[in-house]
């Protein structure tokens, strides 16, 4: 216990912590393996668990309305688990040191703001699935300025309501769920939508484990061919979430050639693609030497401008994928409103912003890696995104989470992340580059006091 904190405090912690990892586990079955497909965790939702009954005990009308097994299946988001704490633990009004949620505290640009108040006309319309001209040609601009990829605005581009909607809903596009090939195929630990837009789209979700030893990276190459086959998405992530690690252009070229060599759609979620220290990562799009067959990359201003809160994306890529998609969208009503698209518009079009978000991010970096290397704590990956990945002093990443947690400073324990991520743990930065001092200097001194394991 730790010293001059009274008992309930500290068991309402442990129980908190236990219940998020237990809720964020509970989808998991055995660890997934670099060549065995997944298979119990995508069978059929048991069915134990809370009915709704009367007051006499009968079961209520909504216990007759059947359920989606996916939904049944998965239990909460798990990251949105960790916003219910901060939120629990701030109530108290006492400082707290949140580097859970990627939603960092930098204000959005003046000038985005502005664009998108500019355009809130009088009268309201509906706007369309495939966007303005003007928003797609930004995009391709920026492409083309960013990545020196030539992209048509019409044929290549298509907004999106930010990536994770898109990445959520791609599988409907192009999974048959009465198919030889309906599972899809993405590195754990990772960010979950992947495997949960196969599951709700009637496929299946195979994670492959991600390890330090090969750079956070999976390789295609290096699993079994009929895994391959049975897969009709693979989907790559660099700069990644959660361990911040890269990818160069050699290693998109070989999952490329990979992908196409089994019919595979390589699906490439570049929404941490402005947000490096030494290199500017490459995009998928750069690999493909000006054949986009078979590939999409899925961009975002969330991180890149600022603008989480808008919801703002576009899916860049395959002419017949594009074509597909804007065949389904319109039926999914994701649109992003006009005056979002507006504030798209001027952001995609400005690079200074970004620039200056960036040079942020690697003050905040360095004072976080300053202090974890100067307590001994083993950094891995973090060459980009605002992700710093750290392996669990102790080994035990809930444990650590629980007793940083103690200490008021919220980590996520890479287990959040799925099997893969055990044994780590991911700091977001999000407070200030002050607030990210104040934490350094609290977890120092809790270190010190023998308050945390080493
Ligand atoms: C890896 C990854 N992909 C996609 C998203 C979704 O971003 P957005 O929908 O804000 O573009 C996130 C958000 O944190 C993410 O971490």
């Amino acid at each position: 216990m730790i010293p001059g904190r009274s008992a309930p405090v500290q068991r309402t912690s442990r129980v908190r912590v236990w219940w998020l990892t237990g809720r964020m586990l509970a989808r998991d079955g055995p660890a997934p393996t670099r060549d065995g497909p997944a298979t119990s965790r995508d069978g059929p939702a048991p069915t134990r668990g809370w009915r709704p009954t009367s007051r006499r005990g009968r079961s209520t009308l909504l216990a007759m309305v059947t359920s989606n097994p996916a939904l049944a299946r998965l239990g909460g988001y798990p990251l949105a688990a960790f916003q219910d704490l901060a939120t629990t633990l701030r109530a108290d009004g006492r400082p707290l040191h949140d580097f859970s949620i990627g939603d960092p505290d930098e204000p959005t640009p003046r000038f985005i703001r502005e664009a998108l108040l500019d355009a809130v006309g009088p009268v309201s319309r509906y706007p369309t699935a495939a966007g303005q001209p003007a928003l797609r040609a930004a995009v391709a601009g920026w492409m083309a300025r960013r990545h020196g990829v030539t992209v048509d605005p019409g044929e290549h581009v298509l907004p999106s309501a930010g990536s994770k909607e898109a990445i959520f809903h791609l599988p409907l596009a192009v999974l048959d769920p009465h198919g030889p090939r309906r599972n899809v195929l993405w590195g754990e630990p990772g960010y979950p939508v992947y495997g949960r837009g196969a599951l709700f789209a009637g496929g299946a979700s195979d994670p492959v484990m991600l390890t330090p030893e090969a750079g956070w990276r999976l390789s295609l190459a290096d699993l079994p061919a009929d895994r391959l086959q049975r897969a009709c998405i693979a989907w790559v992530n660099h700069p990644h979430n959660p361990t911040g690690s890269t990818a160069d252009l050699g290693w998109y070229r070989e999952q490329v050639a990979v992908a196409r060599e089994h019919d595979l759609l390589l699906a490439s979620d570049e929404c941490y693609q402005e947000i490096w220290f030494d290199t500017p990562p490459p995009s998928v799009l750069e690999a493909c030497d000006g054949d986009l067959t078979g590939v999409l990359a899925f961009v975002s201003l969330s991180k890149r401008s600022g603008m989480t809160g808008y919801r703002s994306g576009a899916i860049v890529g395959d002419p017949e994928l594009i074509r597909r998609l804007r065949q389904l969208r319109p039926n999914v009503g994701t649109a992003a409103p006009d005056f979002v698209q507006a504030a798209a518009i001027a952001a995609w079009g400005d690079q200074d912003h970004v620039d200056q978000r960036r040079a942020v991010f690697a003050a905040k970096r360095a004072v976080v890696l300053e202090h974890l290397h100067a307590m001994g704590i083993e950094v891995s990956g973090s060459d980009a995104t605002f992700y710093v990945w750290f392996r669990a002093p102790g080994g035990d990443d809930a444990a650590y989470a629980e007793a940083l947690l103690r200490e008021r400073i919220v980590a996520s324990p890479g287990r959040a992340f799925g099997p893969g991520g055990t044994g780590w743990l991911r700091l977001a930065l999000v407070p200030t580059v002050d607030g990210c001092r104040a934490a350094m200097a609290s977890w120092r001194d809790a270190l010190d006091a023998g308050r945390l394991p080493v």
